[in-house]
């Protein structure tokens, strides 16, 4: 465990470009909003300071209407796609101009529970407070127009799960017709098998080239987009860093902040049950142009129970887990392994990621489901021991997939070792 921890701190080091990290130098070369907040809680460890100021690079590029982009484009490099010109957002930093799941408020709270450095966290928390707050009001200004309690994505790269099987269906409307050609920079870092297919690749380009021509404006984006999808497991970090934020807020005397987040929470986990299907024992997608849910049992309806959901909610998801890991030898694959979508190897069609088995089992264990989260937390440092820090694996084979050396596969190792018993 302890050169675990060695190898872990070194890749998060090694992927530190002072103010940021990357993902992984090469395939990601920039920051990543997601990844930023959840490798923050691995930085902790050896530098408080260092962590913090890891959220606060990412909200320094926060905009002005509250939404923080999914990705901040530091510097130049063209050897990823597509880059700041073909998002066109017209920010002194190029940013995109979409955002990603919402973990900054539960990644905040976590460091400022931990923290030995007290003073620091504090000033450091309160400052990000405000800023958090807003981004997440802005979600349910602009991405919850008719105030349902739960909020859309309109582009697969905000839910991080980008070709999931989840999205087959409703991408269906999305056309390809006037995507200017473009080359993907992905497949020269990573396994074509690996990666999303060229047809979605299309598809994904048609959608920011709609958004752009709408000039970003986030009050026009939602009722025009083709592609509007409720997705739990996006919710569900919603919703969880809501709470976080809540109680944070009391922490620091902040009423009204807790209030209304805490407001917001509550509204989102009552509306989520509209989600859940008694078939599949778990949440489902709302195709929002439809008003129908879709029928594909992703990990997105398990991720789901990383927000304070019902805990008979939570009993069936761990039941769930407990049934899906008798298909596989690693959990928790991203798709449904009996189904016949499920691709062990394709991104997020099956593989399994340490980021996501992270919050289920954070979410699980709260829930007093113990036995299951701890099964998620031994597999997957198990996997790590096995195939080394890759970005996602195979759940049958073990198969490393991806980028190498992952900066949040690194920072998950970190976590699921000093925070679990583990044999
Ligand atoms: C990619 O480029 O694969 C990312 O997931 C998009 O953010």
């Amino acid at each position: 465990m302890q050169s675990l921890l060695q190898n872990a701190s070194e890749i998060l080091r090694e992927n530190d470009l002072g103010t940021y990290t990357v993902p992984t130098h090469g395939l990601y070369p920039f920051q990543w909003n997601w990844d930023s907040c959840l490798t923050a809680l691995g930085q902790a460890y050896f530098d408080e300071e260092r962590a913090w100021r890891e959220i606060e690079t990412l909200f320094a590029h926060q905009w002005e209407d509250g939404m923080v982009p999914h990705i901040i484009f530091h510097k130049e490099d063209d050897g990823y796609f597509p880059g700041p010109d073909v998002w066109a957002t017209g920010r002194d930093v190029p940013t995109s101009g979409i955002t990603q799941p919402a973990v900054a408020g539960f990644a905040i709270k976590r460091l400022f529970d931990r923290a030995k450095d007290r003073e620091l966290a504090d000033a450091k928390a309160r400052a990000l407070l405000p800023k958090v707050k807003a981004w997440h009001d802005w979600f349910f200004a602009n991405r919850d127009p008719q105030g349902t309690g739960l909020v859309a994505i309109l582009h697969p790269w905000e839910s991080g799960r980008d070709n999931s099987v989840d999205w087959d269906a409703a991408f269906e409307r999305v056309p390809t017709d006037g995507v200017l050609p473009f080359i993907r920079r992905d497949l020269q870092h990573a396994d074509a098998d690996h990666r999303p297919t060229q047809a979605q690749y299309e598809r994904y380009i048609w959608l920011v080239q709609l958004f752009r021509s709408l000039d970003w404006d986030n009050s026009k984006l939602h009722d025009a987009s083709p592609f509007q999808v409720v997705d739990p497991g996006f919710n569900g970090i919603l919703l969880r860093s809501c709470m976080d934020l809540a109680d944070l807020a009391d922490a620091l005397g902040e009423v009204e902040v807790a209030e209304s987040s805490r407001a917001q929470a509550g509204k989102g986990i009552a509306a989520m049950d509209t989600l859940w299907s008694d078939a599949h024992g778990q949440y489902l997608c709302q195709d929002r142009v439809l008003g129908e849910l879709i029928d594909s049992p992703s990990v997105g309806g398990l991720l789901a129970a990383f927000a304070q959901i019902p805990s008979e909610r939570a009993a069936i998801i761990a039941e769930r887990i407990t049934k899906i890991a008798e298909l596989v030898n690693y959990l928790v694959p991203s798709h449904d392994p009996a189904s016949s979508d499920y691709d062990g190897k394709r991104y997020w069609r099956g593989p399994a990621w340490l980021i996501v088995n992270y919050m289920i089992s954070d979410g699980l264990s709260r829930a007093g489901q113990t036995a299951v989260a701890q099964r998620i937390a031994q597999s997957s440092v198990k996997l790590i021991e096995q195939s080394g820090f890759a970005e996602y694996y195979d759940p049958k084979s073990g198969e490393p997939c991806g980028g190498t050396r992952f900066t949040w596969t690194a920072a998950m190792v970190i976590e699921f070792i000093s925070q679990t018993q583990l044999e």
